[in-house]
């Protein structure tokens, strides 16, 4: 057995040397193509529903004292608070109400949006 695969090595130790960097090289591809799937979108879509939250939260500027900028927010913990409001486990006065309104792809999006800004 282990002469045999031995042999069998031996015998195209070139190609498989290739073979390898061809598959090294496809998993970068591969690995790279799917970061940039991972990258936010920020399509009018999104920035149409952003725009909903902008009379509360400010949009690229300064939002009304007291209340929490978005723009420029870390964009998974965002997603996390609106998941959160979402299902209740955050108390909240109306974002409880606010983050229901959107399906978990739609906040995703949002947070996305707001996440590419910049800070105030
Ligand atoms: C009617 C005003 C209003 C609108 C519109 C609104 N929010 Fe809020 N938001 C609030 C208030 C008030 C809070 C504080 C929590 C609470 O009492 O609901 C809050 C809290 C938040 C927080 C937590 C901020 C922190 O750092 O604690 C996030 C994130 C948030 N809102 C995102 C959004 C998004 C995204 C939208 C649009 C889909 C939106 N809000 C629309 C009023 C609003």
């Amino acid at each position: 057995m282990t002469r045999l695969s031995r042999s069998g090595c031996a015998l195209v130790p070139s190609a498989t040397r290739a073979d390898r960097r061809k598959a090294r090289w496809l998993l970068a591809l591969l690995s790279a193509s799917g970061l940039a799937l991972g990258q936010p979108s920020d399509t009018l879509q999104a920035r149409s529903w952003a725009a909903a939250c902008t009379g509360c939260h400010g949009g690229e500027e300064r939002a009304e004292p007291g209340m929490a900028s978005l723009a420029g927010a870390q964009r998974e913990s965002m997603f996390a608070t609106l998941l959160d409001f979402k299902s209740g486990r955050l108390q909240a006065t109306v974002m409880q109400q606010l983050a229901r309104g959107y399906d978990d792809e739609q906040l995703r999006a949002i947070a996305d949006h707001f996440s590419s800004q910049q800070q105030p």
